[in-house]
């Protein structure tokens, strides 16, 4: 990441908007740059760039992995989205922070949400705009190019797992500063000890770099963000998970 910086974002060139209206999110200039502690030896390296890197290749296998996994009846967090989806307001605006693909997006979208779908990886969001044309926007969640109390909801959902733990915090105090007072937030992570590099199951000789977190920590560190956590379950499946549902106090 270092180097001069480069300016977001838009895959078409178009600076990504939701719908017209007073809900418009406003998008900001934001550059690549040192978004840890790098200067400090002591600290696990940020391997963001090479998750990066791997997610611009392996998107589509990525999306259709997914979508042979996921359906309306297995879905894994399919509580968590019902009880997101009923404390949003009509046409909330909604960021999927690390949305991949744009599954989850286009679904919210699809309810009549104004939704934006954000990830580091320029390749996810290549197949995202399939689904959500001119809504998709390249960012970091440690960093996010989103003006201040503009959104309704955050949905996000197996992200923060690549970003490490000593971000935690920086993630959290993003997501609080671009939530308004009345938003809601919606966290999926996965459980576990230790950081390290996996292969790709479904990707020959790809590998993606984890950060598993653990349950009090993340839940004290929701908190320490300035969140109440309004409900929390651990779900197993390929992983362990924990979801995390949180207002704004
Ligand atoms: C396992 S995929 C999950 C995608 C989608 N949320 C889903 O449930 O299918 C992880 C996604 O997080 C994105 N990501 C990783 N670190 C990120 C960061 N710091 N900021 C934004 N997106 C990030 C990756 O590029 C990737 O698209």
């Amino acid at each position: 990441m270092v180097g001069s910086p480069r300016v977001l974002y838009a895959l078409e060139g178009d600076v990504p908007r939701p719908d017209a209206g007073n809900a418009t999110i406003r998008i900001e200039p934001w550059h690549y740059g040192p978004m840890t502690s790098d200067d400090n030896p002591a600290l696990s390296p940020d391997h963001s760039d090479s998750n990066r890197a791997t997610y611009d290749r392996i998107a589509q296998r990525y999306a259709e992995t997914q979508e042979k996994s996921r359906t309306e009846s297995d879905d894994l967090f399919f509580e968590l989205e019902s009880s997101f989806i009923a404390k949003l307001p009509a046409k909330a605006v909604v960021v999927d922070m690390g949305c991949g693909p744009g599954m989850d997006s286009a679904r919210f979208a699809a309810r009549g949400y104004r939704v934006v779908g954000l990830d580091l990886s320029a390749g996810m969001l290549a197949v995202a705009a399939r689904s959500l044309p001119g809504r998709v926007v390249q960012g970091d969640m440690r960093a996010l190019p989103i003006g201040s109390h503009r959104l309704d909801g955050i949905w996000s959902v197996a992200s923060l797992l690549h970003v490490p733990e000593r971000d935690t915090p920086k993630v959290l105090s993003e997501f609080r500063r671009t939530l308004r007072s009345s938003g809601l937030l919606a966290l999926v992570t996965a459980l576990g000890e230790g950081e390290s590099f996996e292969e790709v199951p479904y990707a020959p000789n790809e590998e993606r770099w984890f950060a598993y977190r653990h349950p009090e920590t993340l839940l004290g560190q929701v908190v320490d963000a300035g969140f109440r956590i309004d409900a929390q379950s651990q779900v197993t499946g390929n992983r362990l998970w924990i979801t995390v549902l949180a207002s704004p106090i």
